[in-house]
């Protein structure tokens, strides 16, 4: 759709061009930028993400060794926005303590790729799962249904904080049903985990500061199964944050 008001081409979505030497009839770039504006308004995005970009994320200056871990995530995740869709991994799978940048990377990823015409959305994982099983516990409307479908058939799918959310089989089925699908039809899925992972090189005992000084963390493999996380390995390029300071508890909220 061409913009109404647009003053290159008065709305007609077409302009006078050059083609090999010949003038004629070529798309406006408007055409391109409504539709982006129209796959970002549609991206379910929240708020607070709206304006995540590589431009809008700082490295730590106090810190050289996390500046640079922190520089080399950000590049993977550029490197693999540009690549788009020609990864030899379909998807982005970012793996890291709270707060390290995760969502905001991810979003930042979503929203060049929406740029550019792909169309993708945006699923907090316990709400995609909620509204699964409120379509299968009611006679429900489409909208329920719709995220069940949603999560199989969009183009690109963010699903941020994978397997926050107490385990049931019905839970493993499902997010292996949605991960599944999408690895076997190589739908690029990119998604964020606090959850750790042996094969990552997370730690399963984090130094806590009760009494006994360890607790025990969760893995990845815990909460979303061994199958769902197989796949996921398979289908993605995983990505580990380095251990910065939570940004959320940083003083001023920057670096
Ligand atoms: N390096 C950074 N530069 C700018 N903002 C950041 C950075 N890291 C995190 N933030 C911001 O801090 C908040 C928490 O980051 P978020 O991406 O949600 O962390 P995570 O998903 O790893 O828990 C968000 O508002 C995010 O935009
Ligand atoms: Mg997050
Ligand atoms: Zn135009």
């Amino acid at each position: 759709m061409a913009k109404a008001d647009c003053k290159q081409c008065a709305g007609t979505g077409w302009v006078t061009g050059e083609r090999d030497g010949v003038s004629s009839a070529i798309r406006c770039s408007c055409v391109a930028e409504s539709r982006a504006e129209e796959l970002e308004a549609q991206s379910q995005i929240p708020e607070n993400y709206r304006h995540a970009s590589f431009e809008t994320f700082h490295l730590p200056h106090d810190n050289p060794t996390a500046q640079k871990t922190l520089a080399d995530v950000m590049l993977a995740v550029s490197a693999y926005t540009r690549a788009y869709p020609d990864n030899n991994k379909p998807g982005l799978l970012l793996v890291g303590p709270p707060g390290t940048g995760k969502t905001h990377l991810a979003v930042a990823a979503l929203r060049l790729l929406l740029a550019r015409g792909y169309e993708g959305i945006f699923f907090d994982y316990q709400n995609l799962l909620e509204r699964i099983r409120a379509g299968y516990s009611e006679t429900l409307g489409s909208s329920s249904r719709e995220a069940y479908r949603f999560a199989l058939e969009i183009e690109i799918l963010l699903l941020d904080d994978l397997g926050a959310h107490r385990v049931t089989d019905w839970v493993e089925d499902t997010v292996t049903s949605i991960v599944t699908y999408r690895c076997n039809h190589r739908k690029p899925l990119i998604a964020t985990t606090n959850l750790t992972d042996p094969d990552i090189g997370g730690t399963l005992l984090e130094k806590t500061s009760l009494p006994g000084g360890h607790a025990y963390r969760t893995t990845l493999e815990e909460r979303v199964g061994e199958r769902a996380r197989s796949r996921l390995f398979e289908m993605c390029r995983v990505i580990r944050m380095p251990n910065v300071a939570d940004y959320r508890i940083r003083p001023h909220r920057h670096y």
